[in-house]
């Protein structure tokens, strides 16, 4: 293992210092077009059938090739950007239900709506959320896949992507929430996140409380708020190099990493694939990202999930995120003594108030879980004043993506979830 980080860090110093701009920049920020988006494969014309491009289904179309009902609405948020949120509102499952109740999935960092339906019935949590007679809407951040427009910026400014997951939080969710009360005539959600999709609704339910009173109950799954705990291994390289790899990405104009692309997912294919010799460091990679977990990871599948995530995410998010972990505190962006004296009327950025949120929470996490840590998650259960359950899952090498992918989700933590749902309320 230590041998392997070492090979890690040389790596990434080469690519650093050596590697011409340009290889850098296909990977992280690649050209578009990126990829092509289709609903129905038999359906699909024989010209994309050559296609240089990725050719992936669509949200709707995963979901529909399962025989489920599928839609999309386009949300505007205050500040200009085009969301697009999908939701499963039916299910074959026919429950008799005449008003059903609302629940909200919320994709992590890098993540998108797809994120939630990738392997289908009887497996993922949105399937099995309508199955059991909810009406699953499910969100997108903006600047993922789904998200790269606005009423009046170009995705291709540098001005769209000066966002972190602040602006999600003030701007994006507000808006979604807003939207599917409207629409379904509810009063209150449930609210389904998932590591940042976790952090977002901390942070607008601490700025704007009234939001409060439209969660009827949040389940964070691998909840993402406090970094007091040192990290291990790899994600201590990472993010002991931040600073530095701000500056280049800065430096060169990317503002926009690790999108959907057809050069990821390439990549992904050929260094991850059943036959690739590189396959066991692969593997080694996901598992020193996420925790390790091999029971859970059919490997087989890895370049599948390779080409919907990663689904992008803006520099400013991560760099937001690093500024948490460098002072291990939940606060706004720092932008700097002058800048946060312009915008926030004091010389750092303010903490995000926690006192403030009254919503009820349940906080589900695992033990093998390298990025969200139990110190970290008992900190904000301590900060929390309405925690209704906590609950460390039992399963002893439950990962971060587990949450998402695991093999057995279903049976480790979705027939929980739904469990905990109907105990606490979540069919009121
Ligand atoms: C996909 O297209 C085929 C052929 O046009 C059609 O028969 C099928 O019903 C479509 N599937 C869905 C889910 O719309
Ligand atoms: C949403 O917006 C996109 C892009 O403007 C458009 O192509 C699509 O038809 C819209 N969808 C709905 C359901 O209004
Ligand atoms: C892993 O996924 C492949 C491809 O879908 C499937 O054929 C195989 O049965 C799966 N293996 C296990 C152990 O589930």
């Amino acid at each position: 293992m230590r041998n392997f980080i070492q090979f890690f860090l040389v790596i990434v110093m080469i690519v650093e210092h050596t590697l011409p701009f340009e290889l850098l920049k296909s990977i992280f920020c690649p050209p578009i077009p990126r990829l092509v988006r289709i609903r129905n494969v038999s359906a699909t014309p024989k010209t994309l059938k050559n296609s240089q491009l990725l050719v992936v289904l669509d949200f709707v179309g995963l979901v529909q090739r399962h025989g489920y009902s599928a839609e999309e609405h386009n949300v505007t948020t205050e500040d200009g950007y085009n969301l697009l949120i999908h939701r499963i509102p039916d299910s074959p499952a026919k429950v008799e239900i005449k008003k059903k109740p609302v629940v909200f999935l919320q994709h992590g960092v890098m993540a998108s709506s797809d994120s939630w339906v990738l392997f289908g019935p009887r497996r993922d949590l949105a399937f099995l959320l309508a199955d059991a007679g909810y009406d699953v809407w499910v969100g997108n951040i903006r600047g993922n896949t789904y998200t790269r427009s606005h009423i009046e910026l170009s995705a291709s400014e540098p001005e769209f992507w000066k966002f972190s997951y602040h602006e999600m939080s003030q701007y994006d969710i507000p808006a979604m929430i807003d939207y599917i009360l409207k629409e379904t005539e509810v009063k209150s959600l449930v609210y389904i996140g998932h590591s940042m999709g976790t952090t977002i609704i901390y942070a607008l339910l601490s700025t704007k409380p009234e939001y409060n009173d439209k969660i009827k109950l949040i389940v964070s799954l691998a909840p993402i708020v406090y970094w007091k705990q040192p990290f291990t291994n790899l994600i201590k390289i990472i993010v002991d190099n931040t600073a530095e790899f701000e500056n280049i990405f800065k430096k060169n104009g990317i503002w926009e990493i690790l999108p959907q692309s057809t050069s990821v997912a390439k990549l992904v294919k050929t260094f991850c694939e059943d036959k690739a010799i590189t396959q066991p460091a692969c593997i080694s990679l996901i598992f020193l990202l996420s925790g390790s977990d091999i029971a859970q990871l059919n490997t087989s599948l890895i370049p599948y999930v390779g080409s919907f995530f990663p689904a992008g995410v803006s520099l400013f998010t991560l760099s937001h995120y690093y500024q948490n972990i460098v002072t291990g505190k939940f606060q706004q962006y720092d932008f700097g003594y002058v800048e946060n004296f312009a915008r926030y009327a004091q010389k750092s950025s303010p903490e995000y108030d926690m006192k403030r949120i009254t919503a009820p929470s349940i906080l589900m996490y695992g033990q093998n879980d390298a990025i969200s840590l139990k110190k970290n998650i008992m900190e904000l259960e301590n900060r929390l004043s309405n925690v209704i359950v906590s609950d460390e899952l039992s399963y002893r090498w439950f990962t971060h993506l587990d949450f998402l992918w695991g093999s057995d989700s279903k049976m480790f933590l979705y027939d929980k979830i739904i469990e905990l749902l109907e105990k606490y309320g979540g069919k009121n």
